[in-house]
Formats: structure tokens, sequence, C-alpha cells
């Protein structure tokens, strides 16, 4: 089966897959997720900090809780939960871009950044800015400048999404505000920890890491967490009790030109039975932590 073939359907050719760009997109892990959610798929998932979907876009779970902090994406999952088409002009054109941008700060100051239009314009943002980046000013305002690509191909009608969003629950708010089940399947996957550079300090500083790490080992049923493999983020899951695998990320260029691949690890607790991630989540380095 190829990649995309994956996100289709049974029976139908309609693409269903992750609907906006998100850094971070875990589509690639889903392989290795997979094998894990098969022995508990009658559980809900639960993403605390779900980001484009590409997790439960790619297992499918028949009931989800879905959060995250954003709530422009979460605003738009739910539109898509209700049926949604997209009627604004949508072109690859930086003056449209730059209009469809300041109406979308209009609608946000005015308190209707949950409309069917703050939906719409947010998908539109999302495909044409650079690097489909989610930022904003300390006014509040979304100022990511456009994107400059040669062709952007923009969807209009996300009806397919309907049906399999029908028992997913989206939230908007913190991770620790969602309000977990014992029997749920939990998958984490924050911000990168990124310890040596500027940007640590940044929207999920350690702090935050340290709380999600503190806040998952309180959960009585299954957890998988990923991150990048740092040795503090090993030392921090370790410390709370979880099992580390180490994970071959996908190949990312850096600035100096370098396409080493990133070093993840998925870090498990309450996945039974004992040792199965050892043989499921195919090892880079043959080591278990
Ligand atoms: C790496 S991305 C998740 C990507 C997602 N797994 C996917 O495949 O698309 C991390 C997400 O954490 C969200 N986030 C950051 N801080 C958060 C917080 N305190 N609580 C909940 N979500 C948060 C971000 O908005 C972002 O969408």
């Amino acid at each position: 089966m190829t990649g995309s073939a994956k996100f289709r359907p049974a029976g139908g050719t309609e693409k269903v897959g992750p609907p906006l760009k998100w850094a971070g997109g875990k589509r690639w892990l889903v392989p290795h997720l997979r094998s894990i959610w098969e022995l508990h798929s009658h559980r809900r998932l639960v993403e605390p900090l779900c980001g484009g979907l590409a997790v439960a876009l790619g297992l499918r779970p028949a009931r989800a809780l879905l959060n995250d902090i954003n709530p422009h994406s979460i605003n738009f999952f739910r539109w898509l939960k209700r049926g949604l088409r997209i009627s604004l002009p949508m072109h690859n054109n930086k003056v449209l871009f730059y209009e469809h941008r300041a109406r979308f700060n209009e609608l946000v100051a005015a308190g209707m950044d949950q409309s069917k239009e703050a939906a719409a314009l947010f998908y539109f943002l999302n495909r044409s800015c650079y690097n489909g980046l989610c930022r904003f000013n300390s006014r509040g305002e979304f100022n990511v400048p456009f994107g400059q690509y040669p062709a952007i191909n923009y969807r209009t009608d996300f009806m397919a999404y309907r049906a399999i969003f029908a028992n997913w629950e989206f939230t908007t708010g913190g991770f620790e505000n969602v309000n977990l089940s014992p029997d749920d399947f939990v998958y984490a996957d924050p911000p990168y920890d990124v310890q040596f550079t500027r940007y640590a300090k940044e929207d999920f500083g350690w702090e935050d890491q340290v709380r999600l790490a503190e806040w998952l080992s309180r959960h009585k049923g299954p957890v998988v967490a990923s991150n990048q493999a740092t040795p503090r983020i090993r030392d921090l899951y370790r410390h709370w009790g979880f099992s580390l695998r180490e994970l071959q990320g996908p190949r990312m260029i850096n600035c100096s030109g370098d396409r080493t691949p990133a070093i993840e690890i998925a870090a498990t607790k309450g996945l039974y039975p004992p040792g199965k991630l050892r043989r499921i989540c195919k090892p880079i380095s043959g080591t278990q932590h």
C-alpha cells in the first residue's frame, strides 16, 4: 500500500489526510504507532497536543479527544466535523493573501475567531503563508508573510471529513486541562525539546516539558510520548518510569545542507504485553533504555 493510499477510505478515492500544513507533523510515525494502536483500538485515542491531526487521521480511531492550545486549528477542525465547503476566493496571489490575512485579524479582534469564515480564512492562510507557520504578534495578529510557492492546491470541499470526525471531540487549551479517563490511550507529541538553541525559551519551554511528563506519568492507561532524543528528555521520561525507544525521524535539510535524520524517542508506559514495543518500533541502534 502506498503512503497516500493509507489515508484513503475503504472503497473511496478521496484523499482525507491531514488538511493543514503543520510543523512537526508525525505522519512518518503512523506506521510505528499503528502496530501499538492495534492492541488498544477499542479505547478512546486522546491527543492532548494534536497539531495537524496526522496521527489521528492515520490511526482512524472510532472515538477520540483531540486538543491543542491553538484555537484556530481547532476551530477549523470543528467546522470540518460540521461539514465544510469553502466559498471564499482562494488563489496563490500575494495581494489576496494580505487581504485575507487582514480580514482574519479583523475577525479575531472582533471575537469572531470561531466563525466559519475564520475557519476558511485560516485554511487559506495555512496553505499560502511561509512554511505553514502559525505566528502572532504582540497584538494577537497573525503575522506570517506570503509563502511565494510556485503552485498551491487549495481544497474547497471537506465533506469527506464529516463522517470520520463524527465521534471525535475537539477542545482547545493547555494539555493539563484535558480530562482523561483511566482507560484512554494517550499519544502526546509536544514541540521538540531544543536544548542548545535560543528557541528553547519559546512557546513550550523546559518547565512545560517537565509538567507534561509528570502529567502523563499520572495516567493509568497506555501512553506514548514522542520527542527529540536530547539527554535531558531521556532522563526526564526515565525518571517518571517510561520505557524509551529510539526512532529515526525524517531527513531534514538543516541550514548547513546536512541531511542527517533527527533522532527521536518514543517514551511509553502501560502498553501490554510487556516488551511489545521492542518488536514494534524498529530500533535504529539496537539499544533500549
Ligand atoms: C509537534 S506539534 C504536534 C504535531 C501533531 N502530532 C501532528 O502530527 O500534526 C505540537 C503541538 O503542540 C501544541 N501545543 C503547544 N503548547 C501546548 C500546550 N501547552 N497545550 C496543548 N498544546 C500545545 C502546538 O500548538 C502544536 O500543535
